[in-house]
């Protein structure tokens, strides 16, 4: 039978694009293939992000769009999914009316069926229901070939309610995966060729907390750093609170931990800490990066940052740029504060205006620029260990791969390099990249 068309539109953070490989796997066995013109789609699914304002107007924007696709094909069927969908449920389709199907953040295993009733009927279909053991998070997507980086799913939704975040509010309680299952997904990962793999989860650190088998994160770490073939683990994101000394030990224990973390702090000053609910002090925020870099003092610190939460005053941000011109985060994501429906946040006045939080924003933004360069700078002259991942997209006589601090670089190297690990001088730095010159393959 002749396989129908997949389009997939992904939006927010890299559980998205993961929960986008899941979709595009489970579509696959329902007589779907994945294209890259989404005029030649028969379903599109936009897989939708709503942690902040501008996020849930893309979407929007993007909707309007691809109305004309609808006109000029009746049969096509648009789905959205993800945070946005699980928000809204069949408000959705009132205020999009071409919708024929919206479905939430544990129901994506509900999709193949979903779309067959959709075609059979012709109906619109709507399912946003939480389900207990979330059965999307084992769903093992195929791999691309030559793909050498993977992503994980370890546990999914939050418990942490922090002030401003929807988070918990639509992905639901925490839940993660048993041990064992992981590790066996891990090595599958590591038959098909895959070099590195990050665990994924919106606080991965809290590992284990919910299924109450014994394990934590460390653990984890430990049995994934002993799967052969497997050669660099990373984790996306971390929670401050959660950050224990053991974890912070893995980082000189388990070889195969990429030295990086991502820790969002969210502010500098202890009274919006409070405020945003977030569990820790800005001293206990410096001593994580005091512990993290006498272990490992070459670890890279990313963050999160959000200005203008209410309440913040001057001298509050004042503390958030000083504590930037303290710990220099290799690379930081900066954001308005964008106040979210149903939040604890929302309920708060003392508003701070749009204009003062752009002004912030700015500020904020050109000093990360100044520090992202700098801490980039300081690797000229360093030979770094890069897992070469793809030829570079800017010039096929290069290859692209990343240090295990998470840079990107880039130098000459052709496609028998991809997937090894080499040995790279660092020669220039940018703002967003190194180049390097290849020394040896390891
Ligand atoms: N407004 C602005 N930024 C937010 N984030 C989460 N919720 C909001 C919000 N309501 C940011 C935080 C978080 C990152 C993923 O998104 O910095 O760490
Ligand atoms: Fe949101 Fe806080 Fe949970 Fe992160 S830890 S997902 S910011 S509630």
């Amino acid at each position: 039978m002749e396989k129908k068309n997949l389009f997939i539109y992904t939006f927010g953070c890299q559980m998205n694009v993961h929960d986008s490989e899941k979709i595009a796997a489970l579509m696959e066995n329902s007589g779907y293939a994945s294209v890259d013109d989404v005029g030649k789609a028969d379903l599109i699914i936009i897989n939708t992000c709503s942690i902040r304002e501008r996020a849930a107007q893309k979407v929007y924007s993007q909707l309007g769009r691809l109305k004309k696709f609808k006109k000029r094909n009746p049969k096509l069927i648009i789905g959205v999914g993800g945070c946005l969908a699980q928000q809204w449920g069949s408000k959705f389709i009132e205020r999009v009316p071409y919708l024929d199907l919206v479905f939430g953040t544990h129901n994506i295993h509900n999709l193949p069926d979903l779309i067959t009733t959709i075609e059979n009927t012709g109906l619109t279909a709507v399912r946003t229901d939480f389900q207990e053991a979330v059965k999307s998070l084992g769903i093992l997507a195929p791999t691309e070939n030559g793909k050498v980086t993977s992503y994980i799913t370890i546990m999914q939704g939050c418990n942490n309610f922090c002030s401003y975040c929807v988070v918990p509010h639509l992905r639901g309680k925490e839940e993660s995966r048993s041990l064992s299952d992981i590790v066996k997904e891990v090595a599958v990962l590591a038959g098909r060729g895959i070099k590195e793999v990050t665990l994924l989860g919106q606080n991965v650190n809290s590992y284990g907390k919910t299924i109450g088998n014994g394990h934590d994160f460390a653990d984890l770490l430990y049995e994934i750093g002993s799967i052969g073939g497997i050669e660099r683990i990373r984790f996306t994101t971390s929670h401050p609170k959660d950050l224990s000394d053991r974890l912070v030990r893995c980082f000189s224990e388990v070889d195969k931990l990429c030295e990086h973390i991502h820790l969002p702090v969210q502010t500098g000053s202890d009274r919006v800490l409070e405020m945003m609910n977030r569990c820790y002090t800005r001293a206990d925020y410096f001593d994580r990066v005091h512990k993290l870099r006498a272990i490992c003092p070459d670890i890279s610190i990313t963050s999160d940052i959000i200005v203008g939460f209410p309440g913040e005053t001057d001298r509050d941000f004042q503390a958030t740029i000083d504590m930037m011109g303290k710990i220099r985060f290799d690379n930081l994501f900066s954001f308005k504060y964008s106040e979210r429906d149903g939040t604890a946040a929302a309920k708060l006045g003392d508003k701070v205006s749009e204009c003062v939080k752009s002004d912030r924003l700015k500020i904020v933004q050109a000093l990360q620029e100044k520090h992202t360069l700098e801490r980039n700078e300081a690797m000229v002259g360093n030979m770094e260990e890069i897992l070469v991942e793809e030829i570079s997209k800017n010039s096929k006589e290069d290859v692209t791969g990343r240090t295990r601090t998470n840079k990107i670089v880039n130098f000459r190297g052709s496609h028998e390099l991809i997937s090894k690990t080499v040995s790279v001088l660092i020669t220039d730095a940018y703002q967003h990249s190194l180049r390097g010159r290849l020394l040896n393959v390891n």
